[in-house]
Order: structure tokens, then sequence, then C-alpha cells
């Protein structure tokens, strides 16, 4: 595999990032992930924009524009031949000496790479998976996609142990989101629900996308938030991502969710949202 680190592209195996990067030793830095299809990004605009958008937050120049990062990821689905996968960005404060405090001067490292793997037709996206329910120890800033990922990781791991494959976090007794993905159930009054955005939670590029689809199949969408208790008698559940796209929810927390099956409303979006979107 070719990856892209600080202006060059070389061989994996070449790659190299200094020990003393911030984003190493602090967490110091912002990713982003963009699907890809048929060897198109999707949703890149909407990806780009909240990469600039949680860079702002931090303080964190842009390293380059928008329209060379594109060129980045252009020339790294061509020289991996990458026909379905995801394309990871990630930019840290820099390098510096280890202190907490950092120069207003420092320079951006900038590195992405690609990972090749089945995102439009998997076992997931027909049959759903199970979720557990962990938990959410997160920082209070979840809007700022930040490298600092270790709740997100035990969480997973903490339902891999249970046999699902991703973890709904709760706090104060209401699902924030997926450790990596976006939340939504499906009321009995055909409801589609999920929380709105705020510093709770990642304001999601698949979530907008679907809401927006949502709206053009005159679905209700009503964003609040659901407890675990709602969303284990729902109707219907499922989740987003630019990795997982829609995936129906097939159980939460050991309980199934209406007949255990993907759902008429859960299908119809996942259909709709990409076609649309190829
Ligand atoms: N995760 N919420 C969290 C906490 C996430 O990490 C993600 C994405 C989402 C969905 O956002 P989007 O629809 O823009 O992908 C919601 C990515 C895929 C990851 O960490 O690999």
């Amino acid at each position: 595999r070719e990856v892209y680190v600080e202006g060059s592209f070389v061989s994996e195996h070449e790659a190299r990032i200094s020990v003393f990067d911030r984003g190493l030793l602090f967490g110091d830095s912002i990713y982003e992930v963009t699907a890809v299809i048929e060897g198109r990004l999707i949703d890149n605009d909407l990806h780009l924009a909240r990469l600039e958008r949680s860079l702002g937050e931090l303080e964190i120049p842009m390293p380059l524009s928008k329209e060379a990062i594109v060129e980045v990821q252009t020339q790294l689905i061509a020289r991996n031949k990458l026909r379905e996968g995801v394309i990871y960005l990630q930019i840290s404060r820099g390098i510096a000496d280890r202190n907490f405090g950092y120069a207003e001067d420092i320079k951006p490292t900038f590195f992405a790479f690609t990972q090749a793997r089945d995102i439009s037709d998997t076992a997931a996206l027909r049959d759903g998976i199970r979720v557990a329910v962990v938990d959410d120890q997160r920082w209070a800033r979840r809007d700022i996609k930040t490298t600092m990922l270790l709740a997100q990781v035990q969480a997973k791991h903490v339902a891999s142990q249970r046999g699902c494959k991703e973890a709904w976090l709760v706090e104060d007794g209401f699902v924030t989101e997926g450790a990596s993905s976006t939340a939504y159930i499906v009321t009995a009054d055909n409801r589609i629900v999920t929380r709105a955005n705020s510093r709770a939670i990642l304001p999601g590029c698949t979530r907008r996308a679907v809401i927006k689809v949502a709206d053009q199949l005159n679905l209700v969408v009503d964003q609040s938030r659901f407890t675990v208790e709602e969303a284990q008698n729902a109707r219907e559940a499922f989740l987003t991502s630019a990795s997982s796209l829609v995936t129906p929810v097939i159980e939460i927390a050991g309980r199934a969710i209406g007949d255990g099956k993907s759902g008429p409303v859960t299908r119809l979006l996942q259909k709709t949202y990409l076609d649309l979107a190829l």
C-alpha cells in the first residue's frame, strides 16, 4: 500500500512519524474517514467541512486547502487502485519536545492512508447487527473528531466480548450515539428519532445525508433523545457512519428489536441513501 505523509506518497513500510508528534503524545490531533465506493468518495464535502471545523475548534491550521486534500485522496485511490473501502486522514498539531503547552507557530503533521474493504455489500447491511449498551465515558467535546479514542476502544472491546459489533453509549439514561456511529430508532408511530447535534455527540456526515433522504421521502425525523428502554421497545433501530452506511440494529443489550430483522424504514433509507450517494 502507498500512504501519504507530509507531502509525499511512500510505501507503508517507509512512512515515518516522529515520536514527538503531539498526535501520539497527547491525542492532540483530528481525523476523518471517508468511504470509497466504485472508486468514488462518498459525502466527502461534508467530511472536509467537518475536518475544517474540528481543526478550527482546536486552533490547528488546515495543512492544505480542501482542494489539495481532495487531490491527496484522489491520488491515494488511484495509486492503490482502491475500488471500495475508506480513506483515513489525520492532522496533528505538530512536532515539538514534550510539553503540554505548545508554540503558536507549530506546523501541523498531515498523513493519510487507504483501507480496502467491503462496504456496500455486507452481511451487516443485509442482516443487521447486535449492539451492546455501555456507559459513555468520553470527554465533554464529542463534537470535535479527535484521535483521543480510548473510551471508544474500550466500549467496542466490551461490545465484542458480548458478541456485538457496536456499543451504544449511554449518559444519564439516554443513548448519546454509537462508539463510532450515529444511533437511531423508529417508533411505533413511524417517527425516526436521533439525538440533536450538540457537544454531546459527533455531528455525523452520514446522519446529515440520511436526514435529507428521510425528508425527501416525507419521513418524520424527530431530533431528540431516547432511552435504552425506548430503543429496546422500538419498532426498528439502525445506525449510520461513513463505513457502515445505514446498518440495521436487530438487538440491543440482548433484547431483539421488532421482529429481530431489518425493518422496512431502515431498508428504504439504506437503499435510497446508497442510490443517491453513487
Ligand atoms: N466514525 N459518532 C462517532 C463517535 C463516530 O466516531 C462516527 C464516525 C460517527 C458517524 O459519523 P460519520 O457519519 O460522519 O462517519 C458518529 C468513523 C467512521 C470512525 O471513527 O472510523
